[in-house]
């Protein structure tokens, strides 16, 4: 049962309380000392150019996080790939390397040195819009002896039997569309209906097969230009609707010793992990995002997270990031000419929770998952940093979060989009003026229509310049009514 919850008030510290806090205290990163245990996880903010190259917009994004001084700023997705992949950042060939560089520059410089930047890397499989029924039926679909078999069964359909292609193409179109559903198997319904999508486990496809062959090199090949380009780490996205998670879950049942138990579908994610440390080697913080629960039926829980944690800790990783949810496989239906997107359905909710939840409400409600993975990971005698998040919007959840052993790491993202500088203001005693997310996701459904990403609390006063004397009239969203950057704010 879902009900609006409300977002408890806070109250805010003192500077001196702030201080003396575990929050704000520092914490090692494998080779890195982060000043506080404050993080920005990654978020996509669709600021990059058509062919993923930072712009003028993502060093404003990324330079407006950094002034609230978070302890880490982990930039977005990032595709390893040299393939087009539309306004999202890439970092799968060199020709990236001089925007990057920049990007890290700037970061440095508005936050004062104060925070450590990593870079998330992912690689994901093809999922194509949901097609129109007519060309589906005329163009896409594979047609096989079985289909003639089916339909010609049907009432009055016999002679499909040995019709001419094109012929029974347009005898299917002409089907009831719950006729057609019974011809199809289950792929092929979801091609229809949805889109199709790639899976790990189709090793009858060349490049899913080559995978386990293809992607510790490309994600080695993707650290080496991060740390080359400045960054103080990397993350490895393991975690969401995207292939490296995809060969974590329990639906990967790929034949090859990439699937079928919990040591085979951890191969892959470790020997990337190693493939980049061999190249990297130990200067440079290496970790992953990955879920503790994948909350589709089938899929992995936080005993697999446990297991898949502990042991990428064991061979070495520098922190584990946890999230939750976000696949593909309970999204809600696309519209014609769209893809789907893995935030829409239960597990979506579940990786950013609203305050229209059910049970407990958004506030801290992953956080018994990053609990979980932490004593594993302790109970192996290990001390590395666990990474938590969702719903974390206040000095008291967070301090009470590393004092319970929830997490080492407080990670806030819709909080720090609301406010970029609530760490800041926390840091200096004037919480009072924080900006409180509402948790009620405006954010993420401009994420859904790959718009660029805003915050709905965001003051619409265009006439102000920012901190770095940019015209107001500059930083807009193309359809020139949202601001592109959290108000300016000065201690
Ligand atoms: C607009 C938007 C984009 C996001 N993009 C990413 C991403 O690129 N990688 C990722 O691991 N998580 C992504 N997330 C998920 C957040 O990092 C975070 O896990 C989630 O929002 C829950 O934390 P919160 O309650 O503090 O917002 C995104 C979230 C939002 C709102
Ligand atoms: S748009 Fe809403 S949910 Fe997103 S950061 Fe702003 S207040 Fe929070």
């Amino acid at each position: 049962m879902r009900t609006r919850h409300e977002i408890p008030a806070a109250r805010w510290p003192s500077r001196e309380e702030v201080a003396a806090s575990r929050l704000y205290s520092p914490i090692r990163i494998g080779p890195i000392e982060a000043r506080t245990r404050t993080w920005v996880p990654a978020m996509v903010p669709w600021r990059s150019t058509e062919d993923g190259h930072v712009t003028r917009d993502v060093l404003d994004w990324y330079g407006r996080f950094a002034e609230g001084r978070p302890g880490v700023l982990v930039v977005e997705a990032t595709g390893i790939r040299d393939v087009p992949s539309g306004p999202l950042l890439r970092i799968g060939h060199d020709r990236f390397l001089p925007g990057l560089r920049e990007l890290t520059r700037v970061v440095r410089e508005r936050s004062s040195g104060a925070t450590r930047l990593f870079i998330q890397t992912i690689d994901f499989l093809r999922i194509r819009r949901r097609p129109e029924k007519a060309r589906f039926v005329r163009e896409f679909l594979a047609l096989r002896p079985v289909h003639r078999e089916r339909a010609s069964a049907l009432p009055g359909c016999a002679h499909l039997l040995d019709a001419d292609e094109q012929a029974f193409r347009e005898a299917l179109l002409a089907l009831p569309h719950a006729a057609l559903l019974g011809l199809l198997d289950e792929r092929e319904v979801e091609a229809l209906e949805r889109g199709a999508r790639e899976r790990v486990s189709d090793v009858h496809l060349p490049h899913v097969a080559a995978l386990p062959r293809v992607l510790p090199g490309l994600f080695a090949d993707a650290a080496e230009r991060a740390r080359a380009a400045g960054f103080d780490g990397v993350e490895l996205h393991y975690a969401h609707a995207y292939t490296m998670a995809s060969f974590l879950s329990r639906l990967n049942e790929r034949p090859d010793g990439y699937g079928g138990s919990r040591e085979g579908r951890l191969r892959l994610p470790l020997e990337v992990f190693q493939a980049v440390r061999a190249r990297v080697g130990e200067g440079f913080a290496v970790g992953c995002r990955l879920l503790g629960d994948e909350v589709i039926a089938g899929g992995s829980r936080i005993a697999d997270a446990a297991y898949y944690a502990t042991e990428l800790a064991r061979a070495g990783m520098d922190f584990v990031s946890t999230s939750k949810g976000g696949k593909f496989e309970d999204a809600k239906q696309p519209r014609v000419g769209e893809a789907a997107y893995p935030y829409t359905g239960p597990s979506g909710h579940e990786c950013m929770p609203t305050v229209f939840a059910d049970g407990p409400g958004p506030i801290g409600r992953n956080l018994p998952l990053s609990h979980a993975i932490r004593d594993a990971i302790r109970a192996a005698g290990l001390e590395t940093p666990v990474i938590g998040a969702g719903g974390l919007n206040s000095f008291e959840i967070a301090e009470g979060a590393l004092e319970h052993g929830d997490c080492d790491i407080v990670a806030a993202a819709r909080q720090s989009l609301a406010d970029p500088d609530w760490w800041r203001k926390l840091e200096l005693g004037r919480g009072a003026e924080i900006r409180r997310c509402l948790y009620t996701n405006y954010c993420e459904g401009l994420d859904q229509r790959h718009k660029q990403v805003t915050c709905q609390l965001w003051d619409r006063d265009f006439a102000q310049a920012d901190a770095h004397g940019r015209d107001g009239a500059l930083a807009r969203s193309r359809d020139g009514k949202r601001r592109l950057v959290a108000p300016p704010w000065g201690p």
